[in-house]
C-alpha cells in the first residue's frame, strides 16, 4: 500500500509537512497558511483534564464468559448461563499523575465495563476488598492527604499518616497497602474486587447481597519496595508495557469471577456491618461461588480514544443488579457521571469505549460534540408520536430495600464485632506468614522515617500497636534504630 498523502482535518491535501508559507525563504509567515494555524490550534487543545484520581492507567478489551449457573441469585443478562459479553478493563494507580511510575505503592484501580444486552454494566473496583474510609464525606480529604501539599506541591508522608491515624477506620486498608499486595508485580498478577456490597435480584424478585472477587489466573505476585523503587526509575510505564506487550504476543490474561452471596435477611444480624467498606466478609461465613471468566485479548488501537476517554460509572447498573446501603457506594453513584461531564463533555457516552452495544432510546438531546442522531422525532415523553416509553411492567421494580428513620449525621449502627482494628489484626496475625510480616515492618518503618513529624509518628506507632501489639513494637524498634 502506498503512503497516504497528508491532509488537513477537512481532508484537503496539505502542501508541506515541514515548511510554513513565507514571503521569500527568510520572510514573514503568511496568515493564509491555515494548515500551520490548524496544527498549532489543535495542539493547544490536545489534552482533556486528567482524572482527579486514578490518572495513570492502562486498559484492554476482552470478554466475560459465564461458567456456572448463578441465575438463582440474579436475572442480570450478563450472568445468565452460556452468556459471553464484550467488555473493557482499565487498571490504574490512584494518587499519582499521568506520568507517574506504575510501581509506586498505591491501591490499583480495577474498572470494568460490560457491554450487556440491557445496557452498560460498570463495576469500578480496586485490587483491594476494602477501602480507607466508610463515608463519602471523608473521601476528598483522604485523597488530598495522599496527593500534594498546597505550599510546595510535594507529596508528604506526614500528611498521609496524619490523616490515617486520625481516622482509625483506615487501619484495615493501610495494613493491606503496606503489605506485599500494596505493590503488585504488574496489572496481570493481582486480584480485583468490587469492594462494596451490591444487590442481586433474581427472576422471582428475591434479593441477595453480593461481593465480587476477580481472582487472577496468572497467580498473585508482588514487588518488594526496593525492586519497585528501582523499576520506578528504569521504566515508569512497566505495568502498561507488560499488559500491552503480553496481549500483543497473543497471551491473554484472565481472571475467574467468584461471588460471596449473603441472603437478604442475614444483613441485620451479621456480626460485621455488611455494608461497611472497611470490612470483608470472612470466607468461612460466606464462601466463594464461581460465576465466570474474564479474558483480555485486544489492545486499544488508540490509547487516548479508548482508554483516556473511557468513562466508568458505578451508577451504570443493569436489571438484576442494584446498590446497597453502603454510603460510599451511594456517594460514588453521583460522582462519576458528574466528573465525566466536566472532564470529557456531556456527550461522553457516545464515544467508542463508552457507547453501549445495545440500542439507546434516551430523551437526552443536543449539547457539545453530540453526533448520534435522535432515534425519534418526538423530544418529550409521554407523546403520541411513537417516541420511546418506559416499560414499567418489565423494569419498574427498583433493586432496593425498606428504610425509615430520623435524619442524622452518624456512623453506621455497630454490629456485634464491628471495630476498626479487628480485621486488620486478623490479616497481620493469620494471613501473613513470618516473611510477609517482616516485609510489612520494613515497609511501614521505612515510610515513617521519611518526613513524619514526632507527634504524628507517636500516633502511628500507637495505631500499629492497636492493630497488633507485637508488630507495633517491631515497627517502633525499627524506627528507633533506623
Ligand atoms: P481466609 O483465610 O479465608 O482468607 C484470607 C485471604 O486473604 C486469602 O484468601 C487471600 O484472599 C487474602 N490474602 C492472602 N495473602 C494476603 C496478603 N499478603 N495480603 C492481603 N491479603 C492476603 O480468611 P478470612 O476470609 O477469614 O479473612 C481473614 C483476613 O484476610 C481478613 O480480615 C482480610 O484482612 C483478609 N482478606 C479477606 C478476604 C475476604 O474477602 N474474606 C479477601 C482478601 C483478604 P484472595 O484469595 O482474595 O487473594
Ligand atoms: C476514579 C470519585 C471511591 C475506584 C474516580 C474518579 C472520581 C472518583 C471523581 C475519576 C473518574 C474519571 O475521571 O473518570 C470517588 C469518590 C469515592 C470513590 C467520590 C468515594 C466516595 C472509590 C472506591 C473505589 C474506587 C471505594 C474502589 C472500590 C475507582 C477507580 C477509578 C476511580 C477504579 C478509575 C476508573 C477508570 O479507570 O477510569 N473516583 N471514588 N473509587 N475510582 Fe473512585
Amino acid at each position: 500500500m502506498s503512503t497516504p498523502y497528508t491532509t488537513n482535518n477537512a481532508g484537503v491535501p496539505a502542501e508541506s509537512d515541514e515548511h510554513s508559507l513565507t514571503v521569500g525563504p527568510d520572510g514573514p509567515i503568511l496568515l493564509q497558511d491555515h494548515y500551520l494555524i490548524e496544527k498549532m490550534a489543535q495542539f493547544n487543545r490536545e489534552r482533556v483534564p486528567e482524572r482527579v484520581v486514578h490518572a495513570k492507567g492502562s486498559g484492554a478489551y476482552g470478554s466475560f464468559e459465564v461458567t456456572n449457573d448463578v441465575s438463582q441469585f440474579t436475572k442480570a443478562d450478563l450472568f445468565q448461563p452460556g452468556r459471553r459479553t464484550e467488555m473493557l478493563a482499565r487498571f490504574s494507580t490512584v494518587a499519582g499523575e499521568q506520568g507517574s511510575p506504575d510501581s509506586w505503592r498505591d491501591p490499583r484501580g480495577f474498572a470494568l465495563k460490560f457491554y450487556t444486552e440491557q445496557g452498560n454494566y460498570d463495576l469500578v473496583g480496586n485490587n483491594t476488598p476494602v477501602f480507607f474510609v466508610r463515608d463519602p464525606q471523608k473521601f476528598q480529604d483522604f485523597i488530598r492527604s495522599q496527593k500534594r501539599r498546597a505550599d510546595n506541591g510535594m507529596r508528604d508522608n506526614d500528611m498521609q499518616w496524619d490523616f490515617w491515624t486520625l481516622s482509625p477506620e483506615t487501619a484495615h486498608m493501610v495494613t493491606w497497602l503496606m503489605g506485599d499486595r500494596g505493590i503488585p508485580k504488574d496489572f496481570r498478577h493481582m486480584n480485583g474486587y468490587g469492594s462494596h456490597t451490591f444487590m442481586w435480584v433474581n427472576g422471582a424478585g428475591q434479593r441477595f447481597w453480593i461481593k465480587y472477587h476477580f481472582i487472577t489466573d496468572q497467580g498473585i505476585d508482588f514487588l518488594t519496595q526496593a525492586d519497585a523503587d528501582a523499576l520506578a526509575g528504569e521504566d515508569p510505564d512497566a505495568f502498561r508495557r507488560d499488559l500491552f506487550e503480553t496481549i500483543k504476543r497473543g497471551e491473554h490474561p484472565s481472571w475467574t469471577l467468584k461471588v460471596q452471596v449473603m441472603p437478604f435477611e442475614d444483613a441485620a444480624g451479621y456480626r460485621f456491618n455488611p455494608f461497611d467498606l472497611t470490612k470483608v466478609w470472612p470466607h468461612g461465613d460466606y464462601p466463594l461461588i464461581e460465576v465466570g471468566r474474564m479474558t483480555l485479548d485486544r489492545n486499544p488501537e488508540d490509547f487516548f480514544v479508548h482508554i483516556e476517554q473511557a468513562a466508568f460509572e458505578p451508577s451504570n447498573m443493569v436489571p438484576g443488579i442494584g446498590p446497597s446501603p453502603d454510603k460510599m457506594l451511594i456517594g460514588r453513584l453521583f460522582s462519576y457521571p458528574d466528573t465525566h461531564r466536566y472532564r470529557i463533555g456531556p456527550n461522553y457516552a457516545q464515544l467508542p469505549p463508552n457507547r453501549p452495544h445495545s440500542p439507546v432510546y434516551s430523551y437526552a438531546k443536543d449539547g457539545p460534540m453530540r453526533y448520534e442522531p435522535s432515534r425519534t422525532a418526538a423530544v418529550y415523553a409521554p407523546n403520541s408520536y411513537g417516541g420511546p416509553a418506559a416499560d414499567t411492567e418489565r423494569f419498574g421494580e427498583p433493586a432496593g430495600w425498606a428504610s425509615a428513620g430520623e435524619m442524622v449525621r452518624e456512623a453506621y449502627a455497630p454490629h456485634r464485632e464491628d471495630d476498626d482494628w479487628g480485621q486488620a489484626g486478623t490479616q497481620v496475625r493469620q494471613v501473613l506468614d513470618d516473611a510477609a510480616r517482616a516485609r510489612l515492618v520494613t515497609n511501614v518503618s521505612g515510610h515513617l522515617l521519611k518526613g513524619v513529624s514526632a507527634p504524628v509518628l507517636e500516633r502511628a506507632l500507637q495505631y500499629w500497636r492497636s492493630i497488633d501489639k507485637e508488630v507495633g513494637d517491631r515497627i517502633s524498634a525499627a524506627v528507633t534504630s533506623g
